[in-house]
């Protein structure tokens, strides 16, 4: 009787058998990963060690079998958890969360602003021809943006730049602060940086003028040219102007110079570049009826983008170089605008460009 008893499972050794059964198929729903796994069933409170515990209160006569079952279970439990593959993702693989086969979402990214695309393709087409970049202060003294590009004192050309002029105490010398209008206050600082030419620099900045409606904004870009050397003269600019509309509208742009008025350039120019929807016809001819119409782009076949000219002697003198020695070219045009005729756009509101819509830039 007694012996049939030992060979009947004692009701702790089948007690222990059910929660070992119970403890395997549990691990496999958890959603833990490895490291948690490996705590929550094998540290001193884990369920295993609890499990192991009970060998003790297990009759002499089971120990053997219950032994067995104890040492499967954490045979069977370790290689489940170190089969587990990613430690942090998968549990979700597990309950089947993820799909990695299905295609990423690809991150929103954007892209430089048509400003900075121009300005870096510009930058590119004078390096070419051996023109440095380089910016100067967009906040700087009267002395740099208009005493020493030959406009005197209260010369009331300070008002054809609509300037902004800087509440703050003046230099002795240098004069009020503004915040510069044109890019023309880096001509004299190019020379006093460079000492003795040659020169070959375009300056691009932002400019400010104390004008907002729709074809002005109050901060804009401007990009200038300032070449000095030995024997420079007005074929050298207007190479120069050719070779940058061919390079940025095409091969087929021209440029055309008529004179002007700008106190710092002696002769003075202003810059017009051939339209590029009209090839400079200014008409439109319609491909169907052939009937021919000015072209609403241009009206006239050019468009003018800015000043250009002689570098005046007293400029070269006030960035201490001999006007005897030496000449130079100095040209200057907004990025907006060289930008935005090019892309043939007739932007109704230039302000769009620094207005942030989304919808809108998206297209550049
Ligand atoms: N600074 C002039 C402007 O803003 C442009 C210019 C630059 C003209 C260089 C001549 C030479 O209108």
């Amino acid at each position: 009787m007694k012996k049939k008893l030992s060979q009947s499972k004692s009701s702790k050794l089948n007690a222990l058998l059910i929660e070992a059964d119970t403890i395997k198929k549990q691990i496999r729903q958890e959603t833990l990963n490895q490291n948690e796994l490996e705590k929550k069933y094998f540290s001193k409170k884990g369920l295993f060690s609890i499990l192991s515990k009970q060998m003790s209160s297990i009759p002499i006569e089971d120990k053997p079998m219950a032994g067995k079952v104890i040492n499967h279970l954490k045979n069977d439990l370790k290689e489940y958890i170190e089969n587990l593959s990613d430690k942090s993702f998968d549990p979700l693989i597990r309950q089947a969360k993820i799909d990695l086969t299905v295609p990423g979402k690809k991150p929103n990214v954007g892209h430089t602003h048509p400003i900075s695309q121009a300005i870096a393709e510009i930058t590119k087409i004078f390096e070419r021809i051996g023109f440095i970049r380089v910016r100067y202060p967009e906040v700087d003294w009267d002395w740099y943006t208009f005493g020493s590009l030959n406009m005197p004192t209260d010369h009331p050309a300070r008002d054809e730049w609509e300037t902004f002029f800087v509440n703050q105490p003046a230099h002795p010398k240098k004069g009020k602060i503004v915040l510069t209008p044109h890019t023309s206050n880096g001509q004299v600082r190019e020379m006093e940086r460079v000492g003795k030419p040659p020169i070959r620099m375009i300056n691009i900045a932002r400019c400010y003028r104390r004008q907002q409606d729709v074809t002005h904004t109050q901060m804009f870009h401007q990009f200038e040219g300032l070449v000095i050397d030995k024997d420079i003269n007005i074929q050298h600019l207007k190479g120069t102007i050719d070779y940058f509309a061919r390079e940025f509208y095409g091969p087929d742009a021209k440029s055309r110079i008529r004179p002007f008025h700008f106190k710092f350039t002696e002769p003075s120019f202003e810059v017009d570049f051939s339209c590029h929807i009209c090839g400079g016809s200014g008409y439109l001819i319609d491909e169907h009826s052939k009937e021919k119409t000015r072209c609403r782009f241009c009206k006239s076949g050019w468009h003018e983008v800015g000043g250009a000219g002689m570098v005046h002697p007293n400029v070269l003198k006030a960035g201490g170089i001999d006007p005897e020695e030496y000449t130079g070219f100095a040209f200057g045009w907004g990025i907006e605008r060289t930008y935005t005729l090019r892309e043939g756009l007739n932007i109704d509101d230039i302000r769009l460009l620094y207005s942030s819509k989304l919808n809108f830039l998206q297209q550049f």
